[in-house]
């Protein structure tokens, strides 16, 4: 009875991203009710399922720098279906999982834990390594509200950023508790994000043809080879306006850190059919490019970025950045938040992209003509 076997992800509802990303169900507070293992096992899957690999390497629902994997999830299901108690969540192969009780305890709402062992990633990259570790923590609560948002959950999460203590790092408190249960209300949103007054190249909301949402969730995948030296406006539009467009009732679709969105998009476009070689920021209320500098500056960026080729033959790069002065840890959990949806909506439409953090901030500024650090960039190229 302290084990329970899950049941295998299969991507059965026909939602695209592009209908779920509007009508999110994160709420600040959910209402408790409970919820079927069947459910609650497609959201841990969504945040930490294996879904491929060759071998003893495992890929994951979310992307992990170098795949290193810090994440540990646990939950609290709310539940009549298993005994009342926290357990620890295994993926295992064959899209499947496990929970294995670690103690008893009376639950009221179902809530997930995600704690994170630093070390596994810091080991190979130094303090660097502790924003990543943060965002993959955006990755996970991402796609977390995606998979409720298809299952008509409610979802609120709240972090535990304050101090980065010992017990935080070594994995013993969570990093972020997320509950699940009925939806309630939206809450009102913030922006503390750049503005500007005249567009160079306004968009359109692409209507492409799309898999299901779930399907995009197995098939992620960070790549890193394209097949087209090209990409159409509609398609660059497309990631953009379903990862930070204002495509969730007038908000960007997912929920930052204390309700405020701080994090500026940037585009570095050498190969968009339509939209001269150029940086772009994108102004996501009207959903319009901003022409920053001129010129193909792909290789700068790739030299800034340690000489990973993918940047350079990429088409276009997303590049995400915030303004002076804004919490760093906070925007980790939004630049994987946003990350997560770059990857789901390039996935969406058969493009590929890959998380790129390892890079010289200073040369990365230098090329979007800021002084902040900037912190992803995602190549964007179609699937071979
Ligand atoms: C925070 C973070 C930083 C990453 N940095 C890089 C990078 O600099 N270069 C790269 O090629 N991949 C990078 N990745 C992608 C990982 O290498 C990739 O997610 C991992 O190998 C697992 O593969 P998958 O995404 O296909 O599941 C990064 C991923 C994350 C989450």
């Amino acid at each position: 009875m302290g084990k329970v076997e899950l049941p295998q992800f299969k991507p059965e509802l026909d939602l695209k991203l592009s209908q779920v990303a509007k009508t999110l169900k994160y709420c600040k507070e959910v209402s408790p009710s409970e919820i079927p293992l069947s459910k609650l096992s497609k959201v841990l899957y969504s945040i930490q399922g294996i879904s491929g690999g060759i071998f003893w390497v495992k890929a994951k629902t979310i992307p992990s720098a170098g795949a290193t994997y810090p994440l540990d999830i646990y939950v609290e299901p709310y539940c009549r279906e298993v005994k009342s108690g926290l357990y620890g969540y295994s993926p295992t192969s064959e899209y499947k999982g496990w929970l294995r009780i670690k103690r008893e305890r009376e639950n009221s709402v179902s809530r997930i834990y995600i704690h994170a062992v630093f070390a596994r990633t810091t080991r190979r990259y130094g303090s660097r390594g502790e924003h990543y570790v943060l965002m993959e923590v955006g990755h996970a609560i991402q796609n977390a509200l995606l998979e409720a948002t298809l299952l008509d959950l409610g979802l609120s999460y709240s972090l535990n950023l304050d101090e980065l203590s010992r017990f935080l790092k070594e994995g013993e408190e969570p990093l972020a508790v997320l509950e699940l249960g009925s939806y309630t209300e939206k809450p009102s949103m913030k922006y503390d994000i750049s503005s500007f007054k005249n567009h160079t190249t306004g968009l359109k909301i692409p209507v492409l043809p799309e898999l299901k949402l779930e399907e995009a969730i197995l098939k992620r995948r960070s790549v890193r080879k394209y097949s087209s030296p090209k990409l159409s406006l509609e398609e660059l539009s497309y990631v953009l306006y379903y990862s930070s467009g204002r495509a969730w009732m007038g908000d960007r679709p997912y929920a930052p850190p204390n309700h405020t969105y701080r994090l500026d998009v940037y585009v570095v476009a050498g190969g968009v059919e339509g939209l001269a070689p150029g940086v772009y920021i994108y102004d996501d209320r009207e959903n319009a490019l901003i022409l920053v500098r001129e010129g193909d500056l792909r290789r700068s960026l790739y030299r800034a970025c340690l000489g990973q080729e993918w940047v350079l033959e990429a088409p276009a790069s997303i590049v995400l950045a915030s303004k002076p002065k804004n919490d760093r840890w906070y925007l980790d959990v939004e630049t994987g938040m946003i990350g997560q949806n770059v990857y789901l909506a390039a996935t969406s439409v058969g493009l590929g992209t890959v998380a790129v953090g390892a890079f010289y901030d200073d040369e990365v500024a230098a090329v979007l003509g800021i002084d902040t650090a900037p912190l992803y960039v995602m190549p964007l190229g179609r699937l071979g």
